[in-house]
């Protein structure tokens, strides 16, 4: 992997970049980020997707890690990206992305955000919502001459599936605000169906819905849930075969996890999933002739795509911060004072995640040997925020630990700078991109 991990003090090394050049532009709070890891993970999702259709893209979801020289490398990659506000149309439009190769997907869209999108020639546009979708097809009818380019609707079902994750990042169950129920979407169809006088206005009205869409959760570490989440998608697309509905284009939506605390998920678990996932699909369709005949027997007329964000970026980066002070209140409530706060790395406090941290450089070298001999102690690592809730980690197993050494946090790439705010009126953390055993640029 790019991203090397040695620690005791024996040198951290990120895509040939030692810790000590970038410990050298004295940044800290720093986020590190090896861009040729987040190529990679492009690669490995297309290798799977390529494996079972020719019709295919990866749209990474940018609200994962929006930094700009990220989106040039999946952009570089040949991957489409997913944007849930206007802000990201505007930014991955600026980025270079075509604008067909973008997917709005979104729960909330204002009328404003998707027009200016499809005016702007969006290529996939996901509804969350029916009165969402009469809106849209309303527009897309009223439109049609003045319109360069139709964006491909699809429909985000929520399938009511429970997954295991933080409940903060379960999407696809009955008390999740997102996606419609099947039972919703049926209804409404019926009786928008009977307003048409004739089949040709409906078939008309209807045409700009060609996809599905399913997003259950984000985090997700097993898989056993696909073969239901497949049924389901399923059998939505065989009830809107026979209302006339073609669907074209099925997405997966992203949510594969990564390593939590040391619980291995990484790179090779990411095509393992998908291609669990991808066959699953594969050999329910079979038992679905209609669709087999609209889709063809080699998927040749399916397009399918997925739009990861942590999978994607998560791995590729760490949190690099130096120690202030150390204070012990109690043999249990030792305290480990960095510059790194809350607002810089917001998961422990928001969700509670715990993300491996180690010490990566030792100040003083001469008194390795002596912060070593104490063997491992219970830190909390707290920020200067004014709060309890700032903490970095509740319990790291570290040695003695000394001002000046510095701590990483690993998996630090997805929804850690995304989500990072100025509460105190805090400066935003630095970040650095290290590229082919080169630094390239620093923010
Ligand atoms: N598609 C949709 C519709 C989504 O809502 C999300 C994430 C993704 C794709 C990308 O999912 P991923 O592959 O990254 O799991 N802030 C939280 C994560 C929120 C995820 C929101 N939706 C965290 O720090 O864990």
């Amino acid at each position: 992997s790019p991203l090397e991990k040695r620690t005791n003090g024996n040198g951290l090394v990120i895509d040939s970049v030692s810790l000590e050049k970038i410990l050298s532009l004295n940044r800290s709070p720093v986020y590190v980020t090896s861009l040729n890891a987040v190529a990679e993970r492009v690669k490995q999702y297309k290798k799977s997707l390529n494996y079972f259709f020719r019709n295919n893209e990866v749209f990474y979801a940018m609200k994962a890690n929006f930094s700009s020289p990220i989106l040039e490398e999946i952009k570089n990659s040949g991957a489409g990206i997913d944007i849930v506000s206007i802000g990201e149309w505007r930014a991955a439009v600026q980025a270079g992305f075509a604008p067909e190769k973008i997917c709005f997907a979104g729960v909330g869209k204002k009328e404003e955000e998707w027009k200016e999108a499809i005016t702007g020639g969006l290529g996939y546009l996901s509804v969350e919502h029916l009165s969402e979708l009469s809106d849209i097809l309303y527009y897309l009818g009223e439109e049609k001459a003045k319109l360069k380019k139709h964006p491909k609707i699809s429909l985000r079902l929520n399938p009511s599936i429970e997954v295991d994750t933080h409940p903060h990042l379960k999407t696809g169950a009955l008390n999740s605000k997102f996606g419609i129920l099947f039972e919703h979407f049926e209804k409404w169809l019926l009786n928008k169906k009977d307003t048409f006088k004739n089949k040709k206005d409906y078939l008309s009205w209807i045409s700009p819905l060609k996809g599905l869409h399913v997003h259950v959760g984000s985090q997700l570490t097993e898989n056993s849930i696909f073969p239901l989440l497949v049924k389901k998608l399923l059998d939505c697309t065989q009830f809107m075969y026979t209302h006339d509905i073609a669907i074209h284009h099925i997405d997966f939506g992203g949510g594969l996890g990564v390593p939590v605390n040391g619980v291995s998920f990484d790179g090779e678990d990411i095509e393992k999933h998908l291609h669990f996932l991808l066959s699953t699909f594969v050999n329910s369709a079979r038992n679905y002739a209609q669709l087999m005949q609209l889709w063809q027997e080699d998927f040749s007329k399916l397009f399918v795509s997925v739009e990861p964000g942590r999978s994607i970026v998560a791995s590729s980066t760490i949190f690099l911060t130096k120690v202030l002070f150390e204070k012990k209140n109690s043999e249990e409530n030792l305290f480990c004072y960095v510059d790194g706060a809350m607002n810089d790395f917001p998961r422990p406090s928001l969700y509670g995640a715990i993300h491996h941290s180690e010490i990566v450089n030792f100040k003083n070298k001469s008194s390795i040997e002596k912060q070593l001999s104490h063997g491992l102690l219970k830190w909390k690592i707290v920020g200067p925020v004014c709060e309890s809730g700032d903490f970095l980690s509740k319990e790291s197993l570290l040695p003695q630990i000394q001002k000046g050494d510095v701590i990483a946090f690993f998996e630090a790439g997805a929804y850690c700078r995304s989500m990072a705010s100025q509460y105190n009126l805090r400066p935003l953390p630095s970040e650095i991109f290290v590229k082919n055993g080169n630094i390239i640029k620093v923010i």
